[in-house]
């Protein structure tokens, strides 16, 4: 297992990034039931990988959707290490400023959002202003560019399944953690929402490594090119 953390650790340079996301889904692709639910999609181990992710990152990324449904700490808390950067990203402002991840508690809280909104964030959470798109998208890129510049070189993208993809369909994921759990939820959200493809050619291929987490749950190390097809 510890090879999977080693390029983590890689020594960046000046304004560089390295990104990875994680997911934890069922044997049928799900991220969460239909109300929502995905808290115990995976076990104690799948935990202690998470919060080590979080260790070894500068920040960790989630989307407001994410941030609103489970209200989740994003501590360091089963693993020794610090607690990164949390940062939502929120590009119209509907995130609640009296949400648990923006609470002060001696780490950086930021919000990233779309330029030009109003509106002022409780004292001591960081805005970051990123240009929208006329789809109401922030670019991934942009987004990674911002927090490298504020320095936050090393991003965890926990969740959710619609922020995964969209850093995954920009080609902005180095790395993708797929914790597959032995369950069937059987209908809910999906872990990926991608463009359709009609041709199997045209799927991603990334270099996978799996490690056996016991109880039957797998993690997929998937490792991706820059522009989200597989590795050289
Ligand atoms: N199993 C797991 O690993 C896992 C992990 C995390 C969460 N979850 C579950 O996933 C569910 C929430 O996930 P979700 O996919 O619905 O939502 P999400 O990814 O948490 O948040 C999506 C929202 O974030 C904003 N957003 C993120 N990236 C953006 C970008 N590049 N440009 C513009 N807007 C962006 C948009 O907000 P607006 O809607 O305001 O435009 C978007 O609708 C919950 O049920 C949670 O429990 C599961």
């Amino acid at each position: 297992m510890g090879r999977v953390y080693g390029p983590l650790l890689e020594p960046l340079s000046a304004g560089q990034s390295r990104v990875i996301g994680q997911l934890g889904q069922s044997l049928d692709g799900r991220v969460a039931t239909v109300t929502g639910q995905s808290r115990d999609v995976n076990g104690a181990v799948a935990f202690v990988h998470l919060h080590r992710l979080r260790a070894l990152c500068d920040a960790v990324v989630v989307g407001v959707g994410t941030a609103v449904a489970d209200n989740p700490r994003l501590t360091v808390r089963l693993v020794e290490g610090s607690s990164p950067a949390r940062v939502v990203i929120d590009p119209k402002g509907r995130l609640p400023d009296d949400i648990g991840c923006l609470q002060d508690d001696d780490v950086r809280r930021l919000v990233v959002r779309a330029e030009g909104q109003d509106g002022a964030r409780p004292k001591g959470v960081e805005v970051i202003e990123v240009p929208c798109g006329p789809d109401g998208a922030l670019a991934p890129a942009a987004i990674r560019d911002a927090l490298a510049a504020e320095g936050l070189q090393r991003l965890l993208v926990e969740g959710g399944a619609n922020t995964v993809s969209r850093f995954l369909q920009a080609g902005a994921l180095d790395r993708l953690h797929v914790m597959v759990a032995p369950i069937v939820i059987g209908s809910g959200l999906s872990a990926f929402d991608l463009p359709p493809i009609s041709a199997l050619s045209d799927a991603l291929r990334p270099e996978v490594t799996a490690y056996s987490l016991g109880d039957g749950e797998v993690l997929y190390d998937c490792a991706f090119a820059a522009d989200g097809a597989s590795p050289a």
